[in-house]
């Protein structure tokens, strides 16, 4: 979407994976508290995302949102004023139907241009718009109805298109929103999150500056996954140029989750500046390849293995686009540290089950 906004992809925060409906107020604050106190702010995580149930489940006499009474007394402009005291962004959550997927608050149907108006009188700058509850018409017709809302409501707000993948919404979202879910909802599983990437990397050429491919919020730190598995899981994101949207909470969080969300090495890649999407370039059974170009004429490649057991993965230069003769300078970016073999031609390393390796290659000759 042509609003100046996601020209690299989002980084931030979303209530849904952790605590679903179970939000209020307190949560919020104190989750905008930690990102500063963590750091996680100065790393690009700057939107923190109300996701649903935020709401009364009747609008007010003048037919305008309500901010949820018993969990959301100080009402949502208060919060939003926090938020941005703090250096922070805020993130609301509607949906393009009668009743958000919850059914605990209302959707957006019919009163777009009202909500559009509340949300930046709010200080709101980030839009979830689900697809729950709608009255059959395409979401084509009902999603540029709220882009338009939002373009002339007179603050710039990120629009997420939350259509989950049945219409092919990254052959449609680009003109309407700044990203796209391409999925179903994503658990704390290894098969649902390596299920979501596939299922987001068939759309990897639709991506670009301003309009990315979602395949859903993290679950790194909720617990359902090995270390190794959460590393797999922000490293594949990252290359495909994923929102990074943390899903745990970040008040509580542990040593091993912040290593993994504060990887300078790995948000680089995803916020690279070229902004293409890595795609898999190679697949030999359970052993994977994928690759994507970078500024300066490097590569971001994640050698994956999904299979059971411990397996060697070879990335020839021919499969991840680098000249065959080019020797290069391979970056390790969870080790932390630059090989001192040069490479020429290839790159093979030896992966744990469910685990991956990510290098930048920077072709030196
Ligand atoms: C849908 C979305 C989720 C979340 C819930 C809220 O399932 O895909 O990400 O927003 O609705 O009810």
């Amino acid at each position: 979407l042509n609003n100046g906004l996601g020209l690299t992809p989002p980084m931030g925060w979303s209530s849904w994976n952790h605590f679903a409906c179970n939000i209020d107020e307190k949560v919020i604050r104190e989750t905008a508290d930690a990102l500063v106190s963590t750091g996680l702010d100065k790393l690009g995580y700057q939107y923190v995302n109300i996701d649903d149930c935020w709401a009364e489940p009747q609008r007010d006499d003048q037919g305008n949102f309500a901010a949820k009474n018993s969990t959301f007394p100080s009402g949502i402009k208060a919060l939003a004023d926090y938020v941005h005291s703090k250096g922070l962004k805020l993130g609301i959550y509607s949906d393009a139907g009668y009743y958000t997927c919850s059914k605990k608050m209302p959707g957006s149907l019919g009163h777009e241009e009202q909500d559009a108006k509340t949300f930046a009188a709010w200080g709101i700058d980030s839009l979830k718009y689900d697809n729950c509850n709608h009255d059959g018409t395409r979401p084509t017709v009902r999603y540029p109805i709220m882009t338009r809302a939002i373009m002339n409501a007179g603050r710039p707000i990120y629009f997420n298109l939350c259509e989950w993948g049945d219409l092919h919404p990254a052959l449609w979202g680009g003109k309407l929103g700044n990203s796209w879910r391409n999925t179903n909802d994503i658990t704390d599983t290894w098969e649902s999150m390596i299920s979501r990437a596939d299922q987001n990397e068939v759309y990897a050429d639709y991506a670009r500056p301003g309009g990315w491919n979602d395949p859903d919020m993290l679950e790194v730190g909720n617990g359902g996954m090995t270390k190794d598995e959460y590393i797999v899981h922000f490293s594949i994101w990252a290359i495909s140029k994923a929102p990074l949207i943390i899903g745990c909470d970040v008040r509580s969080v542990t040593k091993d989750t912040m290593e993994i969300l504060t990887n300078k090495e790995v948000i680089a890649v995803d916020q690279d500046e070229l902004g293409v999407q890595g795609k898999k370039v190679r697949m030999e059974g359970d052993l994977e390849i994928w690759a994507g170009p970078l500024s300066g004429y490097r590569v971001a490649v994640v050698l994956l293995n999904r299979g059971p057991q411990k397996s060697e993965i070879t990335a020839n230069w021919d499969d991840i686009g680098i000249p065959p003769n080019s020797v290069a300078e391979a970056r390790d970016l969870w080790e932390h540290k630059t090989l001192e073999t040069r490479f020429v031609g290839n790159l093979t390393a030896t992966v744990n089950s469910h685990a991956c390796k990510m290098y930048v290659l920077k072709p030196i000759a």
